[in-house]
């Protein structure tokens, strides 16, 4: 199995709206007995009251969205293009009725905190969560966006997370 090494959150490889738009990441919260996990395209990183920061955003219907409302940190796992079909499955079948993991072929990897990622990723956040908002409709200030995004008013949450960790294989 390979392992990961910490680095700093300046050091994280890659294009961030490649790796959130085409890459993927799974947005993961709960406990080693009882969490859950889902697949996420919108997202970002970066840098926020002095603090480097992680954005994610999960609509109130997801199973995830009840572990992102009862815990304090999430990870974001991102993968090579071999666990596509993973993300897949994680991205269309809830937790609330398929054990997703299992199915994905994912090995659960308990951090230290016991927070919750997996062996496979090869670029794995942990944050604390510092500020959730749910976006509303009167606080668009372009027209397009709620309606072609939310003709069934179910709005994101955002999240913003702060980086703790972060490792890479
Ligand atoms: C590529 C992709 C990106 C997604 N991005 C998001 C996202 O950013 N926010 C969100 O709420 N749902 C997103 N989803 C949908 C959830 O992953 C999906 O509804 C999932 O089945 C929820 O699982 P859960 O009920 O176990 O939480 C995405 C799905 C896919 C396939």
């Amino acid at each position: 199995m390979q392992t990961f090494t910490e680095i700093d959150s300046r050091e994280i490889p890659g294009n961030i709206i490649q790796l959130m738009s085409r890459d993927w990441m799974l947005i993961t919260a709960g406990t080693p007995e009882k969490f859950n996990t889902m697949t996420a395209s919108w997202g970002a990183l970066g840098h926020l009251w002095n603090k480097p920061v992680a954005f994610c955003f999960v609509r109130p219907q997801r199973y995830t969205f009840e572990f992102t409302e009862a815990q304090d940190y999430f990870t974001l796992c991102f993968f090579d293009e071999q666990y596509r079909e993973a993300l897949q499955i994680c991205g269309t079948l809830s937790g609330r009725d398929v054990n997703k993991v299992e199915k994905a072929g994912l090995t659960p990897r308990i951090l230290d905190s016991g927070n919750v990622a997996f062996e496979e990723a090869r670029l794995i956040i942990e944050c604390r969560k510092i500020y959730a908002d749910v976006f509303s409709l009167d606080k668009f200030t372009a027209d397009e966006t709620p309606f072609r995004i939310y003709p069934d008013n179910d709005f994101h949450k955002m999240y913003i997370g702060e980086i703790l960790h972060v490792w890479e294989k």
